[in-house]
């Protein structure tokens, strides 16, 4: 019996220590490439080759390395009828909600405006007032609602929107009601998966629909937005500022009109990252219930993609 963890560099260097200090005893395939490929019963993957799964004619888990799973899912080789579990984890809301509500706080406040001030030795005490924020969380699952409760704690006025409704402590809009969801804001935060449904959603036609200006963050993924929509609705006044951690190419290429743009302020796909201690005890226990034939937690709808 051999875990195997199949990843680019970084996080398999991270996975394979907690790994290895969690349960030193279980034996770890790095990679897919092995001579013993029927010993591999579980298989811990993120952005892993394209058909590599298929060789593990003994596997009994697949776990996502992370919140998403469309890169995992992107593979049409996976073997069928096999459970995949994802992370879904506390600390991760705890870090994401932190990021959004960053940059929330920023937009709110006038940070940049202030900072541009003080490049400039400026005394700006009284130019910028607190906006009046009406913020939107699109996708209210596990991350989207812990930022949403947190921002209508901080007294924000919140409303979200899912496909299927959702009991909230603010408003919220499910089904056929987007568009009256995205008329009730003017900050924009998408928090989806990526999804047949959710590929190229922030896209001009959206935007239309916005009041004027908006305020967009998105955290979810690159394909979730068109970076040329987005451009020209922030040079168009459409939207007044976009604070991006996702791409539809990433890392962001160079040439990318979006560094330099005065109304973009961008990290790169840091907002929420896997801690994988927790994440290990995680796929340990998914591993635990699907061994003794009891309900597997954390399981992926291969439909829904989440
Ligand atoms: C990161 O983007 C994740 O899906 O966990």
């Amino acid at each position: 019996m051999r875990f195997a963890i199949i990843a680019p560099p970084h996080p398999t260097a991270l996975w394979k220590k907690n790994f290895e200090e969690i349960v030193p005893h279980v034996p770890l395939l790095i990679g897919h490439e092995t001579d013993q490929p029927e010993d591999v019963v579980c298989a811990m993957v993120w952005k892993q080759p394209f058909g590599s799964l298929k060789k593990f004619t003994n596997l009994k888990l697949i776990f996502a390395m992370g919140a998403g799973v469309d890169h995992v899912l992107s593979d049409e080789q996976i073997p069928k009828n096999i459970p995949i579990c994802r992370v879904i984890d506390p600390q991760m809301a705890f870090s994401m909600s932190n990021y959004i509500i960053m940059a929330v706080l920023n937009h709110h406040r006038s940070f940049y405006e202030f900072e541009k001030a003080q490049r400039n030795s400026h005394w700006a005490q009284f130019e910028f007032e607190e906006r009046e924020l009406k913020i939107g969380v699109l996708g209210i699952g596990h991350l989207g609602m812990d930022c949403a409760i947190k921002l209508h704690q901080l007294g924000f006025s919140v409303v979200g929107y899912s496909p299927s409704p959702k009991q909230t402590p603010f408003p919220s809009f499910s089904g056929a009601n987007f568009d009256a969801f995205l008329q009730d804001i003017n900050v924009l935060i998408c928090t989806v998966p990526y999804t047949k449904h959710t590929h190229a959603l922030l896209n001009n036609k959206l935007f239309q629909k916005l009041n004027r200006p908006t305020y967009l963050i998105n955290v979810s993924r690159g394909k979730v937005h068109v970076e040329e929509d987005i451009l020209s609705a922030l040079d168009a006044g459409v939207l007044s500022g976009a604070f991006l951690d996702v791409f539809e190419v990433e890392p962001l290429p160079k040439e990318s009109p979006l560094w330099l743009h005065p109304k973009v302020h961008l990290t790169p796909h840091i907002a929420s990252l896997t801690y994988p201690k927790e994440s290990i005890y995680q796929m340990l226990h998914c591993f635990d219930q699907m061994e003794k034939g009891l309900p597997i937690p954390q399981l992926v709808d291969r439909q829904k993609m989440y």
